[in-house]
């Protein structure tokens, strides 16, 4: 059955609990999307205070209710250590993209490849997607490894206008 954007998805894998973000992770939120090291390779504007992480949970909801955004925080052990979104959601064009951040103490140790195969099949099951894509910066190794270990290929094509550093990757069901 199709999903129709009414209750929000909670995912579950082995070790995760992808949810919603509500008020109660303005802080995590700011630190996911502030630190420098988890930013590194990523272009758009860092959040800076309490005030931008809270205006930025409030658009991803408000997103989601026009049925564009789904932003998950990604529980571990009963803690927030990373994000991943799908977002520009067309259901016409059957597409989205896909962005994650991790917690620097939790990476390397599969997380963000339990999250993001469940999140891929979550959005060709139950949003009838057919194409999913990454746009990641082209000397983000670990983000190229992730994607190239879950099935996505590289589109020596397709150029990022926004910034012209990344590189494209996309998986199609
Ligand atoms: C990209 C990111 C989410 C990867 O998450 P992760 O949980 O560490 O990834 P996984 O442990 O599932 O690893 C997936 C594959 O990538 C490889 N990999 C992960 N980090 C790597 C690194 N720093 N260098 C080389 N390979 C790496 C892993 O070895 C694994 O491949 P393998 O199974 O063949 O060994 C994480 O590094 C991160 O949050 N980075 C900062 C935020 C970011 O850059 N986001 C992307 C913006 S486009």
């Amino acid at each position: 059955m199709s999903f129709n954007f009414t209750e929000y998805p909670i995912l579950k894998t082995e070790r995760l609990i992808l949810r919603k973000a509500t008020d109660l992770d303005i802080a995590v939120v700011l630190e996911l999307r502030s630190s420098e090291e988890i930013n590194k390779f990523v272009g758009t504007k860092r959040i800076q205070n309490l005030e931008e992480a809270s205006a930025f949970i409030n658009s991803c909801n408000s997103l989601y209710d026009q049925h564009k955004r789904i932003f998950w925080l990604i529980e571990f052990q009963n803690q927030v250590i990373g994000s991943i979104v799908l977002h520009n959601i067309s259901k016409v064009g059957a597409y989205a993209e896909i962005g994650y951040k991790l917690k620097p103490n939790f990476q390397q140790k599969g997380i963000m490849t339990e999250a993001l195969q469940k999140v891929i099949t979550f959005g060709f099951d139950k949003l009838a997607l057919t194409t999913i894509e990454a746009f990641t910066h082209k000397n983000n190794i670990a983000s190229i490894a992730l994607l190239e270990k879950n099935g996505f290929v590289f589109l020596p094509k397709r150029k990022c206008i926004t910034f012209n550093y990344n590189r494209i990757f996309k998986i199609r069901k």
